[in-house]
């Protein structure tokens, strides 16, 4: 198939204002210090799209930001990472989504305000747009109301374009795990959740059970099981279980399965064998913890080269 992007990546963009060693907790009516900060390109689905770009998938983000500062920097930041930003949405109505981190040691409290990306739905997406890619990943589908109202025409219209779709819906903060799985999977081609994310969705309290509710709505599905790797499982029930690549110096896992999911769909729209796929999704999250944060370990093919062969792996890109 002759397009121009292997992959879309759809779904939420914001900045992450990061605000480190602070004087105690905030107070109304007071102000502290922080003695140090930071500014980065949040959201998962911005760490698949960086990390599935630097793994040497062609990738494009379509997602919407405001037409603001926060958006100029938002775009900047995914052209430095080879991300295609010319599907890129500029709302005139909505600022570009913040989230405010603050960190106390191990522990954080954030504040996100969701923006412009709250209001992209099906309205906003063209099958123009769609029709460039081979594939398009969803992300974070609680985090964006209108996308997950109009999922089902979405779903439809990548369909129609000829793409194939993968989805990872993460964490419901409302916990509701309103997403009407028996009608959904049948139109997803790869569904990637982890463990948890999968019991709540189908609210099974243990995970064989949970993969018997969906197995014969999904074709391809990964459940990611953190440092016990991740568990395929095909149509019908199949499954195969493969243990994670250990490393002794875990910085953080923070995006890891989002490295995860650049590994695993860069292979497969590369055709790859699915059990291929699923040991470079493994090994892409293997590498995320090599470093801080979700693309720290993923900053040039040749760092990925080197994080690969930590775990005696060659990798191709
Ligand atoms: N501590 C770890 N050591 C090695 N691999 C890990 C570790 N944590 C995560 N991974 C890899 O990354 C994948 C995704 O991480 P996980 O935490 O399960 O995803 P999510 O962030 O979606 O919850 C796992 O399936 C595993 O392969
Ligand atoms: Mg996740």
């Amino acid at each position: 198939m002759d397009r121009k992007f292997d992959i879309i990546a759809l779904g939420e963009l914001n900045v992450d204002l990061i605000l480190n060693r602070i004087q105690g907790f905030p107070e109304i009516g007071k102000e502290i210090v922080a003695d140090d900060f930071l500014m980065t390109l949040g959201s998962s689905t911005a760490i698949f799209a960086a990390n599935a770009a630097s793994l040497g998938s062609s990738v494009a983000f379509l997602g919407m930001v405001g037409n603001d500062g926060f958006g100029n920097y938002i775009e900047e930041s995914l052209r430095k990472r080879r991300v295609d930003t010319s599907l890129l949405i500029r709302s005139e109505r909505y600022n570009t989504g913040v989230t405010v981190v603050m960190n106390y040691d191990q522990d954080r409290a954030n504040v996100t305000y969701p923006g412009a990306m709250n209001f992209m739905g099906l309205d906003e997406i063209s099958g123009d747009a769609i029709g460039q890619a081979k594939h398009v990943h969803i992300s974070s589908l609680f985090l964006q109301e209108n996308l997950r109202r109009d999922i089902p025409g979405i779903l439809e219209l990548i369909r129609k374009c000829g793409a194939t779709v993968s989805l990872d819906t993460q964490w419901d903060p409302s916990e509701k795990w309103d997403f009407d799985f028996r009608k959904l999977l049948p139109m997803i081609n790869v569904f990637m959740p982890n463990e948890k994310e999968l019991m709540c969705l189908t609210r099974c309290s243990d995970l064989d059970a949970a993969i018997a509710a969906v197995s014969d709505y999904v074709d391809i599905m990964v459940v990611k099981r953190g440092s016990r790797g991740a568990t395929l499982v095909l149509k019908g029930g199949e499954r195969h279980d493969m243990p994670a690549l250990l490393n002794e110096h875990v910085v953080d896992a923070i995006g890891a399965g989002d490295s995860f999911n650049a590994g695993f769909v860069s292979a497969y729209v590369r055709g790859y064998p699915i059990n291929e796929c699923l040991s470079d999704g493994i090994l892409a999250g293997a590498i995320n913890t090599t470093a801080a944060g979700g693309t720290g370990a993923f900053s040039s093919p040749e760092s990925i080269r080197v994080a690969a062969r930590t775990f005696g792996k060659e990798i191709k890109i």
